[in-house]
């Protein structure tokens, strides 16, 4: 079986703000099953999607209020995931009778949920995505869901240079594969860059860059910054060589992975641009040319790599690694840490302890038989 591997205290997106409504989305997320929606007021609310009573989906129930009726026997949970109504008998709740709810916070135009320790969710831990509000800037997102480990689709991010063959004729570019990798480690954030002056330009930055001839040289940058547990944006763009990046034609992509499960993950991507930003078809374009280069490439490759795998983990499979690599192979790492630091310590043996208890200043807890 695939390692699952989760960072179960840190915050993950559930969902954009406008996938959100008085309608019942459903998610999984962490093997879990959950229900999202907006109370009367507008507040997200994220609760356990399995009823208490037979496990049936919520979702395929119905929002009353800001309680929602299971499709089933049609008991109701508030947002808090409590059962506030029963229609049957003498309408008796039996105290366990509620499902799980999620600490949900609401930012950047995504909806954050904590799968951890109810105490340890701090929203000042949320990685900054405020340019999706940025007023001056445009923004087009959505979500993909990919069949793949979610640290191989972060290793795919964090090694932007398979872009010229995975990405030929699209976003390829030979000077920008043999520029040299910078990794920055701070903390939980790492920083993968790469500027490669004087090369190639990527055929979909030569689209939008409005002073550029095809064929003429460029300064290429893609500064991506990657936060534990997946959560990663990237500053790209192309410039006339030697001149002011802001006289050039950049974006932000966002990339935040949320894993559904061991070999499912949703892959929320977004595209926030400093030009055109009153012209929907700006927008439309970098949608094509996301679903051309993430859904028809990226996608491609990871899943079949994900079906090479199987349910080996990736490391199980000794892979050979190179300079390209410097940055996911830190993210791994200090991922691998995060995880083992919120392990939950193995319970005491009984016997143990109260040996312990009897014992205590004695070097060994353990007495003799005879
Ligand atoms: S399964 Fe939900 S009320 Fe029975
Ligand atoms: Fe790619």
């Amino acid at each position: 079986m695939t390692t699952a591997r989760y960072l179960n205290n840190a915050w993950y997106v559930a969902a954009w703000s406008n996938e959100l409504s008085r309608s019942l989305l459903e998610r999984t997320i962490l093997e879990q099953p959950v229900l999202l929606y907006r109370k009367e007021n507008g507040d997200a609310v994220a609760i356990g999607n399995a009823c208490p009573h037979r496990h049936a989906p919520l979702h395929l129930g119905k929002l009353i209020g800001d309680a929602v009726q299971c499709p089933y026997h049609g008991l109701r949970f508030n947002g808090a995931g409590t059962c506030v109504l029963n229609p049957h008998g003498d309408g008796m709740i039996p105290t366990r009778m509620r499902t799980a709810s999620y600490p949900v916070i609401e930012r950047h135009n995504l909806i954050w949920l904590w799968f951890g320790e109810v105490d340890k969710a701090d929203p000042a831990t949320i990685p900054d995505f405020s340019c999706h509000k940025d007023p001056e800037l445009a923004f087009v997102g959505g979500v993909i869901e990919m069949k793949a480990h979610y640290e191989l689709i972060t290793d795919n991010l964090l090694d932007l240079a398979h872009s010229e063959f995975v990405h030929e004729g699209l976003l390829s570019s030979a000077g920008y594969t043999a520029s040299k990798l910078q990794t920055i480690e701070q903390g939980t954030t790492i920083y993968a860059n790469r500027w490669a002056p004087n090369c190639d330009a990527m055929p979909a930055f030569h689209m939008i860059f409005d002073g550029h001839k095809e064929g003429d040289p460029v300064d290429h940058w893609a500064y991506m910054r990657w936060d534990a547990p997946a959560h990663m944006l990237l500053d790209v763009g192309i410039a006339h060589p030697g001149r002011p990046r802001g006289e050039g034609a950049w974006i932000y992509g966002t990339d935040i992975l949320t894993p559904k499960d061991a070999t499912t993950t949703y892959y929320f991507w977004g595209i926030t641009r400093a030009y055109k930003q009153n012209d929907p078809a700006a927008g439309e374009l970098w949608r094509q040319v996301i679903k051309g280069a993430f859904e028809g490439q990226d996608q491609v490759v990871i899943e079949a790599q994900q079906r090479m795998l199987g349910d080996r983990s990736f490391e199980e499979v000794d892979p050979v690694m190179f300079a390209s690599d410097a940055a996911a192979q830190r993210a791994r790492k200090l991922l691998a840490r995060l995880r083992e630091q919120q392990a939950v310590p193995r319970p005491e043996n009984p016997v143990l302890s109260s040996l312990r208890q009897q014992h205590g200043q004695s070097r060994s807890p353990i007495l003799p038989v005879v």
